[in-house]
């Protein structure tokens, strides 16, 4: 069996995660939340998203926790931005680098971003040009690229071809979310290698919810695939609030004991991420969706 030798772990659960939760997280635990992860080792983390408040207020408070964390040199810290007013907000706030994200089918595009896939690529084309000029990298997610909540099937032909536009906008990296979870490997597989005849595979990272349970098998799927870029969130936050019934992303602490044992290097420290987990469970209330945490005697 073919495997990378060494992972990218993308960590976005201070962004997918709390983006989602009901009650507003304060910006002093993100805060921590994201310094905890940064000092676990990961590489670039999530933390801020740059959207409409009147559609996520959870994100609200992004400029805030940009402006209280403790950089860590080397480490990358991300947001979303839809659209110039976003990437204003994410350039001022000092973010590393941003994301668009679009998706693979129209309902969801429409319900997420009110828009077509369409008119969304054409908002992203000032973003990518503004972001490019200040230095700043884009990242370029699609969505529902395993299935969408409204339209059900989604054709991996029409993930590529949205992949593909993002990456000839000038996306250094383009994650593929699987929105609802509902992928399963040999599916994975064949939407990777639809992309991957557009997109180069070392640009493909992939971003799995875990709402039916087959995150880790689909990432085992896709490193088979060469994929070497990983989206996680700490103690499995998060959700969509646009994909009703979408779970938390695959647990980082699932994926990085995963990583471990199968030898492949990540920089990253399993005790420190699980104790962020620990941390980031008890503020919310909530038990932690990691196994590997609750195997490690986390509520
Ligand atoms: P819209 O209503 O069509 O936009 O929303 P608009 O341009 O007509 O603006 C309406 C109002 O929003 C105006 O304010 C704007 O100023 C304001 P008003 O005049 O009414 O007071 N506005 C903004 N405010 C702050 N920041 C901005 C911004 N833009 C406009 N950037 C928009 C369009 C894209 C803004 C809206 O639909 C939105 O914010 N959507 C975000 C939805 C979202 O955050 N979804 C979750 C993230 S995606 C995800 O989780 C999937 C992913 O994890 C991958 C996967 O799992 O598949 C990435
Ligand atoms: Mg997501």
């Amino acid at each position: 069996m073919q495997l990378p030798k060494f992972v990218r772990m993308v960590e976005v659960g201070p962004r997918d995660g709390l983006q989602n939760e009901k009650s507003m997280v304060p910006t002093a635990v993100k805060v921590e939340l994201v310094d905890r992860l940064s000092d676990a080792g990961l590489g670039v983390v999530e933390a801020a998203s740059f959207v409409s408040p009147k559609w996520v207020p959870q994100m609200g408070d992004s400029a805030e926790v940009l402006a209280g964390i403790a950089r860590k040199p080397g480490v990358r810290y991300a947001a979303l931005t839809p659209n110039l007013k976003g990437l204003e907000g994410a350039l001022a706030a000092k973010a590393d680098e941003v994301a668009v994200f679009g998706a693979a089918s129209e309902s969801f595009s429409r319900k997420n971003i009110n828009c077509s896939i369409a008119e969304s690529l054409d908002r992203f084309a000032p973003v990518m040009e503004q972001a490019e000029a200040a230095g700043v990298p884009v990242r370029g997610y699609v969505s529902c690229v395993l299935g969408c909540p409204y339209e059900g099937e989604i054709a991996p032909k029409a993930v590529a071809e949205v992949a593909e536009r993002l990456f000839a906008m000038g996306c250094y990296e383009i994650s593929l979310g699987d929105t609802i979870g509902t992928g399963t490997p040999t599916k994975a597989q064949l939407m990777i290698a639809a992309v991957a005849e557009r997109v180069p595979v070392d640009k493909i990272a992939v971003h799995f919810h875990d709402t039916y349970g087959q995150a880790l098998a689909n990432i085992l799927a896709a490193l088979q695939m060469g994929v070497t870029v990983v989206d996680s969130s700490v103690a499995g936050l998060g959700g969509c609030p646009y994909a009703k019934g979408a779970s938390g992303n695959v647990a980082s602490e699932d994926v990085l004991y995963m990583l471990n044992g199968l030898g492949i290097e990540t920089g990253v420290d399993l005790e420190k991420l699980i104790a962020a987990g620990a941390f980031i469970s008890d503020a919310i209330g909530r038990p932690t969706a990691s196994k590997v945490a609750r195997a490690r005697g986390c509520a």
